[in-house]
């Protein structure tokens, strides 16, 4: 059965994070506005359509890999928990708690998103459909929550989708650092990356034929406008996906597409945009099987096994703390 919400992220904080960083983002340059307010009801439901696109493969390969998989994950892990960090509608996840219910461990699930609406949804669907076990979806900011986690009791933490992807560096060393913190001997830490591949594919992936990756793109600029009395005009911006070969990462950007004055009411604050100005909205980085492991293993998680769809598309790793 489904608990109520836990908020950990009330209204009022999450509105003066928005503040705090659309100040910060649009009064530096290269202007940046961050990611995480992509997903407000609206954007989920982009997202949710991005994931079916014939161009965007890493939901399609993430799921070969847990269909084929998940059986062992679960015999390896062994969880009594499972903390979905960024769980969005849970699809891929049902694999799992399909599993782990035939193992005979699982007694509970903690999906976890910034998101309420689409959280309140799967959780209600995901009781439905696993009436044994105790859904306790939880609202919160996976960067600055995770110790506010219940903890213990043989977890198993997934961070699936390559979301991780979507961090900078820094900001990734520190969620790591806070996952592997929070994570006691015996418990497992599930991770999915999108890995290095063709450039063409890559960039299609985030822009698609149907323009729906540019919807949601441009959703921000409404959760900005409708969260902060902006007047942002969302037709004179362009979405736009470059590949940045340095840091092997995909940079999605937004392009104003003339000369323009954008007003944030609650800010007090007016910003100029030149033509063809692009500000920087969201990074998905693509990974490497060599430098997940490092990367895990400088938080002293070790990968104890690593696997990928046939085609090599998609990682998925499963790790648990060095003692
Ligand atoms: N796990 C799903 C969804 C991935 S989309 C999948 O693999 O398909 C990323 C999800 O993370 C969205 O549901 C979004 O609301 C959530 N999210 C993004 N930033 C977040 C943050 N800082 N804290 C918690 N959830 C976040
Ligand atoms: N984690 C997803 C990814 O990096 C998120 C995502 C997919 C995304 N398409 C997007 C983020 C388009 C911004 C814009 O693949």
């Amino acid at each position: 059965m489904a608990a109520d919400l836990e908020v950990h992220l009330a209204p009022s904080s999450y509105l003066a994070a928005l503040r705090h960083d659309v100040r910060a983002g649009l009064t530096t340059e290269p202007k940046t506005l961050p990611p995480k307010y992509f997903y407000d009801a609206r954007g989920s439901e982009l997202f949710d359509e991005i994931t079916r696109l014939p161009e965007y493969y890493p939901t399609r390969a993430e799921s070969t890999i847990l269909h084929e998989h998940a059986d062992e994950i679960a015999t390896l892990s062994q969880a009594r928990t499972l903390v979905e960090l960024g769980s969005g509608t849970s699809a891929k996840t049902r694999l799992l708690l399909r599993a782990l219910t035939r193992a005979g461990t699982l007694h509970r699930f903690v999906p976890f998103d910034v998101d309420p609406v689409v959280l309140t949804d799967a959780a209600k669907t995901i009781s439905t459909d696993f009436p044994l076990l105790s859904v306790e979806p939880v609202v919160g900011d996976f960067e600055e929550h995770l110790t506010l986690l219940p903890g213990g009791d043989r977890q198993l933490i997934a961070f699936l989708g390559s979301t991780i992807g979507n961090l900078e560096p820094v900001a990734r060393g520190r969620f790591l650092r806070d996952v592997s913190s929070v994570l006691r001997p015996g418990d497992t830490f599930l991770l999915g990356t999108d890995l290095v591949k063709d450039v063409g594919r890559l960039q299609r992936a985030y822009d698609d034929s149907a323009g729906v990756t540019a919807e949601f793109n441009r959703n921000v600029l409404t959760v900005v406008n409708r969260e902060l009395g902006a007047d942002f005009d969302v037709t004179a911006f362009e979405h736009v996906a470059v590949w940045d070969a340095e840091h092997e990462w995909i940079e999605m950007r937004l392009r104003s597409s003339r000369d323009q004055v954008v007003h944030i009411a609650d800010l007090d604050l007016d910003v100029r945009f030149a033509a063809g100005e692009e500000m920087r909205t969201e990074i998905s980085a693509k990974f490497h099987p060599d430098g997940i492991a490092d990367e895990l293993g400088r938080v002293r998680l070790r990968v104890v096994r690593f696997w990928t769809d046939p085609d090599g598309d998609f990682g998925l790793s499963l790790a648990t703390p060095m003692q």
